[in-house]
């Protein structure tokens, strides 16, 4: 994988988040977990490039990323499709996401976790943790169509720097 400057990153992170899903990793390469995410975005904040992902508190995911404070967000060629979609539909709590057959897991130079398959990594670090609330839904659509029920809890926001972006020629 060769690194790249976020300036130089010219993909839609439009496409790459909510159309060809990403997976969101936390941990060391001993002892990690991984999910599917198709909501975040990629900007920049307090002059510093940043990715922000929306994480339900119920994830297992969650509390590696509340321990460790840090992530990485994988993209794909679209053959892992169903890799992503069983990662988003099973538990490393119940499921050992760390031997999965699909995805090769690959220690990065900064210790965190990503897999040889894809195409693009983008490593980060939290700068900012906020917990959806009911009361800030200035349009209350959303509340009622994505929380409560088999939906599950008002996503935690975590804005995190990108420290690194390595893409796979
Ligand atoms: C396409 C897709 C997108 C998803 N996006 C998110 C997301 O942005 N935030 C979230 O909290 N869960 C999201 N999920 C659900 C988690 O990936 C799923 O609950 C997963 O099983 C959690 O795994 P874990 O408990 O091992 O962390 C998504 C699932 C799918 C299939």
């Amino acid at each position: 994988m060769i690194e790249i400057a976020p300036d130089k990153f010219d993909e839609s992170i439009f496409r790459l988040l909510g159309k060809d899903w990403a997976l969101i990793t936390s941990g060391d390469i001993e002892n990690f977990n991984m999910m599917t995410a198709s909501w975040g975005g990629a900007g920049v904040l307090w002059a510093k490039p940043v990715a922000t992902i929306y994480v339900r508190p119920e994830r297992y995911t969650h509390e590696y990323i509340e321990r460790t404070r840090r992530f990485t967000l994988s993209f794909f060629p679209s053959q892992l499709r169903q890799a992503l979609a069983e990662m988003g539909s099973k538990s490393g709590r119940n499921f050992d996401k760390m031997h999965y057959e699909a995805l090769t897991p690959i220690e990065m130079p900064s210790q965190q976790v990503a897999f040889a398959q894809a195409r693009i990594v983008m490593d980060c670090q939290v700068l900012y943790k906020d917990t959806m609330a009911e009361e800030k839904f200035l349009d209350k659509q959303p509340l009622e169509k994505w929380y409560g029920g088999e939906h599950g809890n008002l996503h935690d926001i975590y804005i995190a720097e990108i420290k690194h972006i390595w893409i796979n020629e």
